[in-house]
C-alpha cells in the first residue's frame, strides 16, 4: 500500500555529495535499523518474485546479499552469491566497464547451472552491475527469471539497459537520480 511504501521510503536517507560531488547517495542503513520497515521492504521484494518460476535467488556483493537472502528465505529457495573478485572458490568471472575503470563479479557455476535465477539488489543505477550479474548467470549455464531492486534511480539507463536484453525489471521505490528528497 501507499502507506507502507511511504514508511519504507522514509527510512532511506538521501546524502548529497557522497561518496563524491554530485552523487545523491541513498543510504539504506536507516531501513536496516528499523525492524518493521525492513520486514515490509523484504515482503515487497518477495511479492514481486512469488508467482514467478524461480529455482534460486542471486544477490550482488554486498547489499544485494541482505535483500536477496530475505527473498530466498521467503521463497524457500537456494541463495547464490555474486561476489567481488577473489572471494569465491571454483567461480567464473566477468568484468564490465564503468565510467572510470572497470569492475569484476564472480559466480559459482555449480550453484547456477540449469537454474532459473531471480536477481535481487538494493539499487538499480546505471545497470552495469545488474547486467553483468545477468550475463554471469547465463555464462554459468543458468537462466535469468527476472531482476528486482528495492530502489531504482530514474534518469539513468539501468532499466532500459536490462529490458533491451530481454530481462524483466521490478522495483519497489523510484527516485529521480538528482532528487534530494
Ligand atoms: C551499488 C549497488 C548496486 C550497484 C548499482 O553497489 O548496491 O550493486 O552499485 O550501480 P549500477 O546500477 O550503476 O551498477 P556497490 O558497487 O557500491 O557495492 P556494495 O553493495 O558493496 O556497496
Amino acid at each position: 500500500s501507499k502507506q507502507v511504501l511511504e514508511r519504507v521510503g522514509a527510512t532511506i536517507a538521501v546524502v548529497p555529495h557522497f561518496p563524491k560531488d554530485g552523487i545523491m547517495f541513498r543510504d539504506i542503513s536507516g531501513l536496516l535499523a528499523s525492524p518493521q520497515e525492513r520486514e515490509e521492504a523484504f515482503d515487497l521484494l518477495y511479492q514481486a518474485a512469488k508467482d514467478k518460476q524461480i529455482d534460486a535467488v542471486a544477490g550482488m556483493d554486498a547489499r544485494g546479499f541482505i535483500f536477496g537472502l530475505a527473498v530466498a528465505e521467503r521463497l524457500k529457495k537456494p541463495f547464490i552469491m555474486i561476489r567481488k573478485p577473489s572471494k569465491l572458490p571454483n567461480s567464473i568471472a566477468l568484468s564490465y566497464e564503468l565510467e572510470y575503470g572497470s569492475n569484476t563479479l564472480e559466480i559459482q557455476k555449480e550453484a547456477t547451472q540449469g537454474k532459473n535465477v531471480w536477481i535481487v539488489d538494493d539499487l538499480l543505477a546505471t545497470g552495469g552491475t545488474a547486467l553483468a550479474a545477468c550475463q554471469l548467470v547465463e555464462m554459468a549455464g543458468g537462466k535469468v527469471a527476472g531482476t528486482s531492486f528495492l530502489v531504482e534511480l530514474d534518469g539513468l539507463p539501468g532499466r532500459s539497459k536490462l529490458e533491451a536484453k530481454g530481462y524483466s525489471v521490478h522495483t519497489v521505490l523510484n527516485y529521480d537520480v538528482d532528487s534530494t528528497t
